[in-house]
């Protein structure tokens, strides 16, 4: 009989003390892991809770400021910024996207005048916060999202995030070849080391419902996103994306959501050579509250669980809107 087998092989002998766990951990979750993402809305002193997301808030802009200080206290290395544009400054061209001053920018400019270089801002292209119709790009007369149009746009809405400081774009659009032109763009206008992280891999997901909200761009919305977003059947598709992203020059890629495509994370990881985040959206993040509501589990291990979750399967990183109070659980 070989040595190597039960009874003298017993895998729970690693097992038997916290110690022992410890040493044969493979993986690590810290702060640096998390990327936070915080809603914008206009006004002085405002914090607005959203009701489909309990304990998640828009904040106004000197407000947003706190919270990045927050994050960089906590270890948190980069925020991601979402704008809930007032009604009257959206339409159907989403103009309100490339407005140097725009309430996006000008979060910007406050985070960086707060926190300086302490922290990484990451912000989304796509037009959706800024159109009246709530997709993410330019519609034809029949309704339909055009490619080549919204990319012209979606390249102006980048160069204009650049300029007022943001460290990461992050296309989130779906649109084909938004990467190229947006990687030219930031190099002929003097932002080299502008990062891009593509959403590479994006579907057409019911869970981004409660983020929609957040944005002021749920109820606006008629239809639906399947015409650019992937189809939640697909695995070998996010591999032609994320091939495609990275020939384009994205310096990261995204897989969203997180959880339900972590398939789609490990496959990356061992396919490509470039850091790979995944987004825990807002119908996840939901997911887990009303579970804890309801008494169906600890919220704190769900939450750090789920996280450690995407480390195992070779995310480099998580966008998630429990990053503060993950920060505070591992910082003890
Ligand atoms: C907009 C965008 C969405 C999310 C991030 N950027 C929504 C969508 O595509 O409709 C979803 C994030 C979340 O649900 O937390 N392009």
């Amino acid at each position: 009989m070989s040595l190597a087998a039960y009874p003298n092989l017993r895998l729970r002998r690693l097992r038997a003390s916290g110690w022992s766990r410890a040493l044969h951990r493979e993986t690590v979750l810290t702060p640096a892991d998390l990327i936070w993402p915080l809603f914008v809305t206009e006004g002085q002193g405002v914090e607005e809770p959203i009701a489909s997301l309990p304990g998640v808030s828009r904040w106004s802009v000197e407000r947003i400021a706190a919270r990045a200080k927050e994050a960089a206290a906590l270890g948190i290395p980069c925020i991601a910024l979402f704008p809930n544009t007032q009604a009257d400054r959206r339409s159907d061209d989403g103009a309100e996207a490339l407005n140097p001053d725009n309430l996006m920018c000008r979060a910007i400019k406050a985070v960086r005048d707060a926190c300086g270089h302490e922290i990484g801002i990451l912000t989304d292209v796509a037009l959706d916060p800024y159109t009246s119709h709530g997709q993410d790009g330019l519609l034809d007369a029949a309704g339909y999202v055009t490619n080549d149009d919204t990319v012209a746009v979606l390249v102006d809405q980048a160069i204009n995030q650049a300029a007022a400081g943001a460290d990461i774009v992050a296309p989130s659009d779906m649109m084909d070849g938004r990467v190229r032109a947006i990687r030219m763009a930031l190099e002929m206008n003097g932002h080299p080391n502008v990062q891009i992280m593509a959403y590479a891999a994006k579907y057409a997901s019911a869970f981004y419902g409660p983020f929609r909200d957040a944005v002021g761009s749920g109820g606006l919305l008629k239809g639906d996103k399947r015409s650019y977003q992937m189809d939640p059947a697909n695995g070998e598709e996010a591999l032609r994306e994320v091939a495609l992203d990275i020939a384009e020059g994205a310096d990261s890629v995204m897989v969203k959501p997180g959880l339900p495509y972590l398939d789609i994370v490990a496959r990356v990881k061992e396919r490509f050579e470039v850091p790979v985040f995944a987004y825990q959206v807002s119908g996840e993040y939901a997911m887990i509250e009303a579970a804890a509501a309801a008494g169906a589990g600890d919220r704190d291990a769900l939450v750090l669980e789920t996280l450690m979750a995407f480390k195992r399967a070779g995310c480099t990183g998580v966008l998630t809107y429990h990053a503060a109070h993950a920060a505070r659980l591992l910082n003890g």
